[in-house]
């Protein structure tokens, strides 16, 4: 007898109408005013936690989600979340989610568990190249590619530090890192994202990262020339950013590469492009990325930018041929032309992640993506401008891409606070945010790089708006500041 768990012809009826269910479930929930409706309580954690021992039936774990487990989450999609990507909206992408789930294909291999998935994925990798102005070659095995399909950036960002320590000691795959001192990675102060480091002491080469001052959330360009000199032959890479994590500023892409390949042509350069590749879509505002294509090797987060949800990020690597200095060798991988295994690092068995880019590329067109990015830019503007106009806040950041950071200060023309009460009363707006659970922004900690507040060593806790919401409108950033300028009134009269 067929298990009543386990779909097949006769209850193919019945797992449609769990799916259209929890569809409606998850739209209601995406179309949601609020960015959270419920805290986590300790009732509803014991349940959770508590393994089910006997059968449940379908409609009892469909009303349990629905009424305890959905208004505990976050609401990306809520046009009040504000200050994280992505909304992961597009129709399209949303689509090719749920497919690939159901079409279960493994892209380890392209023999029998993803025949054509293989090349799905490798079209998105080769639109993906085009868009950062990398050449394309063609195809005929997976040194040609020139570019993995990862779960995120901070794989990519791993996978890019494996490229540069073998580039920089040939073999080490084999021999092992034999002196740590001598594989160092050069990242920018304050800013850069933790994968890089942490990757480093994943792979071997321990904390051999060498931290360089930046000028406005940008290398000093000067003291990177003189960290490059001082460390001559132990350098292995040098990382820009294109949209760092917190003040999403684009680097000097093309200044750095002329500078770091003027003093050692072997030296590894990684742009950790998650957020700032985006910018290529669009004809306006690609050539704030220009440069970008001289890289060795571009982390990409379509889960970031590209409307779609998590999780799904590609590294993109110049010479396609390196990834084969980095590849594993197994006949469970497959040792076939085209199975992606072979050069993926840290992943085995790995889900169809690129279908729903491939669906988004196919809907939306370049054209239409590239409107998208604009948009999102424009809100930043629109905030930015909104914030200047008033006295009462300061913005720390240059908004290049789709992110304003910026900070309450009582009167900016005249600032009688300290620096310690500007942060603290950021740090209550914040609170109070998380507590009423409407809206969010982002915070965290962060040089005052731009000398806005204090000088370069000073620590500020900005509140950071970031559109990855592409309902968002300006109606919405008015709204915004009322309801801050409203916490700020209740805060100003406890004081
Ligand atoms: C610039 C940058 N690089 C890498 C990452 C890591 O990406 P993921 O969280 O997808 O692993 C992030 C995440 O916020 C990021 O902002």
């Amino acid at each position: 007898m067929q298990s009543e768990f386990i779909l097949n012809k006769e209850n193919k009826e019945e797992l449609k109408q769990y799916l259209s269910e929890v569809i409606d479930i998850g739209l209601e929930f995406k179309l949601g005013e609020k960015f959270k409706e419920k805290n986590v309580s300790n009732e509803i954690k014991e349940q959770i936690l508590r393994m089910p021992e006997n059968s449940r039936s379908m409609e009892d774990i469909i009303q349990l989600v629905e009424k305890e487990i959905v208004p505990c989450c976050s609401n990306f999609s809520s046009t009040k979340f504000m200050g994280f990507p992505d909304s992961g909206n597009s129709i399209a992408a949303i689509t090719g989610t749920v497919l690939s789930d159901l079409l279960q294909q493994n892209l380890i291999n392209s023999s029998f568990c993803a025949p054509i998935a293989t090349y799905i994925e490798i079209a998105v990798i080769k639109w993906l190249r085009e868009i950062i102005g990398y050449q394309n070659i063609s195809v005929n095995n997976v040194g040609d590619i020139g570019g993995i399909i990862t779960y995120g950036g901070t794989v990519s960002n791993s996978i890019a530090m494996l490229l540069a320590r073998e580039n920089h000691r040939k073999y080490t795959m084999k021999t092992g890192v034999k002196n740590p001192d001598e594989y160092k990675v050069i990242i920018p102060k304050g800013i850069g994202h933790y994968s890089i480091k942490s990757s480093l002491m994943w792979i071997g080469c321990g904390e051999n990262t060498i931290e360089v001052p930046t000028m406005n959330y940008k290398y000093d360009l000067d003291e990177l020339e003189k960290t490059l000199l001082k460390n001559r032959g132990k350098v292995m890479c040098v990382v820009a950013y294109a949209g760092d994590s917190r003040s999403m500023t684009i680097d000097n892409l093309q200044e750095i590469y002329q500078l770091v390949k003027k003093i050692d042509d072997n030296i590894w350069l990684h742009a950790d492009a998650c957020h700032g590749f985006s910018l290529g879509f669009s004809e306006k505002l690609k050539s704030k990325i220009s440069g970008i294509e001289l890289f060795d090797s571009i982390s990409t987060d379509p889960h970031k930018v590209l409307a779609v949800p998590y999780t799904v990020s590609a590294l993109l690597v110049k010479n396609p041929k390196n990834l084969i200095n980095i590849a594993s060798t197994s006949d469970l991988i497959m040792q076939e032309d085209l199975a992606f295994g072979q050069i993926t690092p840290f992943i085995g068995s790995k889900s169809w992640m690129s279908l729903k880019v491939w669906f988004t590329f196919q809907n939306m067109g370049r054209e239409e993506i590239g409107k998208i990015i604009e948009k999102r830019c424009q809100m930043a503007q629109y905030l930015k401008q909104k914030l200047e106009q008033r006295k009462e806040y300061v913005i720390l950041n240059d908004v290049d891409i789709n992110s304003v950071m910026f900070m309450y200060v009582g009167d900016k023309e005249n600032i009688e606070l300290s620096i310690d009460e500007i942060n603290d009363i950021n740090k209550k707006i914040k609170d109070k945010m998380d507590t009423d659970g409407t809206y969010f922004l982002h915070q965290f900690s962060i040089n005052d790089d731009n000398m806005k507040l204090g000088n370069k060593e000073t620590i500020l806790y900005p509140l950071r708006y970031m559109s990855g919401n592409d309902n968002i409108t300006e109606k919405d950033i008015d709204d915004l500041l009322i309801y801050i300028d409203e916490i700020v009134r209740e805060l100003e009269e406890k004081r």
